[in-house]
């Protein structure tokens, strides 16, 4: 079955193979979840499996809802936030607006472990991290650099105005919006250009959520992210919200989350998920339930709903999981992408289809 994962839960209960370490993630971590997966089977414990997997996305360049190379905010300063939870002992960590620091995973956990606190915010945030020797590091590449200056240049005032343009004397150019663009960055592939001029008119909310279960039944989990690109400074989204963009509880289950976290903090999401899985629910039941909530928050108003994309990742302590998503995709430039999540199991990593909530009209 597309998007959820019954069977595993079946074999993990049944015994018949033994439990099995198992992780999921969002679409984006293939390779986390393969790199989470190995270090579950040399009996690392599930926290720093899921960290370790993660940040892979934190240090990838190419990966620009995340870490190094994440999308800034409206000022051009990458600020991160993300979260962890240790199903064991039952601790959590998070950071909010940080800054400098291409890992803020693993912050979060020298959060949960280093101080009495659970959540650390901008300057304090960055500061912290300082103390713990990571010297602060200019996050913004120069592919993400492009985007937010060609996000600058998109906006315009009521009379067509933008002032990060080239200005009301400069000779006309031929061509209209490509030309121009082109003109303005000559050394800059088409390809680079298109990528930025997509963000710039799509802003994102990529993140990645990552939950494990080791064959002892013990359970972690982490959410990354740099949230919504050219956001107002100090936005915080979902991720960093023990609850929102992340919950575990070591009995029941764990749940995160990716895409818009405005929607998801409005109803709890990961932590409403692990209480639905409490009272009973499958992995899969338990996300929709959650998203139809979402839905009703705009009475089910599909107008609405798809200005925005939001996913959940569910994993019972019994070895059942779900990838959920509002929405089965997005269509861009006449082309069709199903929302995917990843997950790990046997030494293999795969990604499936979400189960989801709404079917996108053809844009
Ligand atoms: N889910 C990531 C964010 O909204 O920041």
């Amino acid at each position: 079955m597309a998007g959820s994962g019954a069977a595993l839960a079946a074999a993990q209960q049944s015994g018949a193979a033994g439990p099995k370490n198992f992780v999921i993630a969002s679409g984006n971590g293939q390779r986390c979840c393969a790199r989470a997966l190995e270090m579950l089977g040399k009996g690392i414990d599930t926290l720093d499996a899921v960290i370790a997997g993660v940040n892979i996305n934190e240090e990838d360049p190419e990966d620009d809802s995340v870490g190094y190379g994440g999308l800034p905010n409206e000022h051009g300063v990458v600020e991160l936030d993300a979260s962890v939870m240790h199903g064991p002992t039952r601790r959590a960590g998070s950071v909010a607006s940080i800054r400098g620091v291409k890992t803020p995973s693993k912050i979060a956990k020298l959060v949960m472990e280093q101080t009495d606190h659970i959540m650390l915010v901008g300057e304090g945030a960055s500061k912290f991290a300082e103390a713990y020797g990571f010297r602060p590091e200019n996050l913004l590449t120069e592919k993400s650099r492009l985007a937010w200056l060609i996000w600058k240049r998109s906006l315009r005032d009521a009379g067509g105005h933008n002032n990060w343009t080239d200005g009301l004397d400069a000779p006309a150019i031929a061509g209209g919006g490509p030309t121009a663009l082109k003109q303005a960055f000559p050394d800059v592939t088409d390809e680079l250009l298109a990528y930025a001029w997509d963000r710039a008119v799509h802003p994102v909310t990529g993140t990645i959520n990552c939950l494990a279960l080791n064959a002892k039944g013990e359970m972690s989990g982490v959410t990354t992210t740099s949230g919504l690109s050219w956001k107002i400074a100090g936005r915080v989204g979902d991720s960093p919200i023990i609850g929102a963009g992340l919950y575990v509880d070591q009995d029941v289950g764990a749940a995160g989350s990716t895409g818009r976290g405005e929607e998801n903090i409005r109803v709890c999401g990961a932590h409403s998920i692990v209480e639905n899985m409490r009272h009973g629910m499958s992995a899969k039941d338990a996300c929709l339930d959650v998203l139809k909530r979402v839905a009703r928050n705009y009475n089910n108003d599909q107008t609405r709903l798809q200005k925005f994309d939001l996913n959940f990742y569910a994993l019972r302590k019994d070895g059942d999981f779900a990838g959920a998503s509002l929405w089965n995709g997005v269509w861009r430039r006449g082309q069709f992408r199903p929302r995917q999540f990843s997950y790990a199991v046997d030494g293999k990593s795969r990604l499936e289809n979400c189960i989801f909530l709404l079917e996108r009209p053809k844009a």
